[in-house]
């Protein structure tokens, strides 16, 4: 789809991957909602959209809340129109080993990168599928196909959330409507103030984080190309093919690099 004069969703925009893609997608000539809990951020992210010369707004959104995300596409429709493209970027983690993890982190992390997801897309489905158009990107992430230790809890969201898209892909493709994965690695943003805590599990320092602008321009390129996944940086993407081939092998070596890391940082 070519994201020019279209009516554009991003949730999580007012920090990092998302307000990245917001501006990425005003660059491109797409009208703008940016959607997310901290209205002074979003404000900053609205503001670089105009910038680029795009019309945008905010609209305050929790995405673990069904009838935020209701409200969300209803007034995206009353302020420009239906929305062609939505990007369910909002997400967050809380690393922890299984042991450790606590319930109510593990609950809160599967309601909104996991049912905040499912909730936005619910809600601009319908008018995809009666338009015979739309484009959905979905940001996952490399752990939504290969569990890491020491984070089990947030891949499980992104694991769900691979599948959901997966299937959702097969579901609505031959209606127009074109269901993209945007796995990244780690990608230097806000996530990691709250991820880390004071912990430090080596296997997320085994790829070199990326920009979000580097995130942004393959969440642009799964809009116009409507291609079913993609994984950046490509060496993550080359080891993610790995995994796939030969997952045992692919633990195997990931659990020998983080020792290896973890022994140096002692
Ligand atoms: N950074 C990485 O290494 C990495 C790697 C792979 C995948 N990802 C994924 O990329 C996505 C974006 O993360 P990021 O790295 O850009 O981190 P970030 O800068 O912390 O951005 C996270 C965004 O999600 C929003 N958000 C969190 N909870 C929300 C809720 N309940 N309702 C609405 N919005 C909510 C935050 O906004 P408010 O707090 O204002 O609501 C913020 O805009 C996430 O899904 C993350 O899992 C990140």
């Amino acid at each position: 789809m070519d994201p020019k004069g279209r009516i554009a969703i991003v949730t999580g925009a007012s920090s990092g991957i998302g307000a990245s893609t917001a501006v990425a997608l005003a660059r491109a000539g797409s009208r703008v909602v940016v959607a997310a809990r901290r209205a002074d951020k979003l404000e900053a992210t609205v503001a670089m959209c105009r910038a680029e010369g795009a019309e945008a707004v905010a609209i305050r959104t929790d995405v673990r809340i069904r009838e935020d995300c209701v409200a969300l596409v209803r007034q995206t429709n009353d302020r420009f129109g239906p929305p062609e493209i939505l990007v369910n970027n909002a997400g967050f983690a809380i690393f922890d080993t299984i042991a450790d993890a606590r319930p109510d982190d593990i609950r809160s992390m599967m309601d909104t990168n996991y049912l905040g997801a499912v909730n936005c897309t619910q809600a601009a489905l319908p008018g995809m599928i009666a338009r015979g158009c739309g484009a959905i990107v979905n940001v996952a992430s490399i752990v939504g196909i290969m569990g890491f230790a020491g984070m089990g809890a947030y891949c499980a969201t992104k694991f769900a959330l691979v599948g959901f898209s997966e299937a959702l892909r097969s579901e609505v493709i031959a209606r127009g409507i074109r269901v993209s994965l945007v796995c990244p690695g780690t990608t230097d943003t806000e996530f990691f103030d709250t991820a880390m805590r004071e912990k430090s599990p080596a296997a997320e320092r085994l790829i070199l984080a990326v920009p979000p602008e580097r995130v942004a321009r393959a969440v642009m390129r799964a809009v116009r190309g409507g291609k079913a996944r993609i994984i950046v940086p490509w060496p993550a993407g080359l080891y993610m093919r790995f995994k796939e081939l030969a997952p045992g092998t692919a633990h195997f070596l990931m659990r020998k690099v983080s020792e290896m890391i973890e022994r140096r940082g002692r």
